[in-house]
């Protein structure tokens, strides 16, 4: 077994059924193992009313006038939507050059995750995916009742798409690449993941979930879109939720070859893309310039936090996504309640790390302050400190 392939997991049902301690008794009724053991989703907690919630990548600016116009002039909703968004796909499709069928709108980028893991696995079959990722894709993995295979992330926090490669078997139908990836928030490199891509075999799906590719400005990141004419096997995932502002209305997109995202249309729940949905995310379509600037603050206020990490003596990987990656170990419990108890809310991820959204520009003063503090407070030695 090569040494990168040692360190893989395999969380197949089994490994997934032990029930947690506060699970709920089943009353008699028979669940699946694997799902009663499954922890449903746990938003985290609510900031104070004068703290910042920096812990869930969303977009900190109110939405445009013109996109909430949009909103409420929606408002035949006696009327179920149209199921297939055709008008928001069809803009879609003219911008990147695709026809309409080659897009598919989900309730979020999430919802397309899920579809395409039932679409391509069932029992018996793997799906491989970098670890530690979006904390999503272990369960919906196990609700399929498939097998995750998880992958190391390398040292400096990236995936490791040699050893993904490597890790595929006759039993792998799905792999999904996360650039940039939530929530170490590095990129995976164009020249890298082409020649991943050559490694895979042509009916394996390879799913590259970009939620944060608005975000970008690392010249050497991947972009997947241009892709998409080469590869059968790539689905090219972006969301509405995070440099668009529109979490709350959940709509996201995939693009990719009709067969496979057919197979998704096949496995997803009818009529869960809003019209309000839909037509916000037209309206923000047409405010891009606008919407855009508002990132490019963003990613100001991001590159600006970093340099002021950097300086305080952090070893934290370079932030592509609108958050940032601490990566402080056996430390994160209590560093998170450091940060919570200066009213930030953040994600804890222990014992490996704590992500942080760039938020209101009011939130950074504060971020920085404390975490100069826990950066001194990281033992000599610790990977996430620099200094002596
Ligand atoms: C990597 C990644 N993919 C997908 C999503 C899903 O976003 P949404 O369902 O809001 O489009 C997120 C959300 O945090 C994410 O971080």
């Amino acid at each position: 077994m090569p040494a990168a392939e040692s360190a893989v997991s395999r969380l197949d049902c089994v490994t997934a059924a032990t029930p947690p301690s506060n699970a709920a008794p089943s009353a008699g009724i028979r669940l699946r193992p694997e799902i009663a053991a499954l922890p449903a989703y746990r938003q985290g907690r609510a900031a104070a009313p004068d703290g910042f919630k920096l812990s869930s990548n969303e977009n900190p600016y109110d939405p445009l006038p013109g996109v909430a116009e949009a909103v409420a002039a929606a408002s035949d909703f006696n009327r179920y939507p149209d199921a297939s968004a055709l008008a928001l796909r069809e803009k879609l499709a003219e911008r990147f050059g695709r026809t309409a069928d080659e897009v598919h709108i989900g309730a979020g980028s999430v919802a397309l995750v899920a579809q395409l893991i039932l679409a391509t696995s069932g029992p018996g079959d793997e799906v491989v995916y970098s670890w530690r990722s979006f904390e999503a894709y272990p369960g919906l993995v196990t609700v399929a009742g498939a097998t995750s295979v998880q992958v190391p992330n390398r040292a400096d926090h990236s995936h490791d798409l040699v050893a993904m490669a490597a890790a595929v078997t006759d039993a792998t139908r799905l792999v999904i690449v996360c650039s940039p990836n939530n929530p170490t928030g590095t990129i995976v490199a164009a020249e890298e993941f082409s020649a991943f891509l050559a490694d895979i075999p042509e009916d394996v799906l390879v799913v590259l979930d970009e939620a944060y590719a608005e975000f970008v400005t690392e010249p050497r990141a991947v972009d997947g879109v241009p892709l998409l004419a080469r590869h059968q096997n790539l689905v090219v995932l972006r969301t509405f939720s995070k440099a668009y502002g529109l979490a709350g209305l959940r709509v996201g997109y995939a693009l990719g070859p009709v067969a496979v995202l057919d197979a998704a249309r096949a496995t997803a729940i009818p009529l869960s893309v809003t019209g309000q949905a839909s037509a916000a995310a037209i309206a923000s379509l047409d405010a891009e310039d606008e919407l855009l600037e508002r990132v490019r603050h963003i990613i100001a206020r991001r590159d600006a936090v970093y340099a002021g990490l950097l300086e305080q003596g952090w070893d934290a990987p370079k932030p592509s996504g609108n958050f940032i990656w601490l990566p402080t170990g056996e430390h994160t419990t209590a560093a998170a309640e450091r940060l919570f108890e200066a009213g930030l809310v953040v994600r804890a991820f222990a014992p490996e790390g704590i992500r942080v959204s760039i938020g209101e520009e009011e939130s950074v003063e504060k971020l920085l302050q404390i975490s100069e503090e826990i950066v001194r407070s990281l033992p000599e030695g610790h990977s996430a400190r620099r200094i002596a």
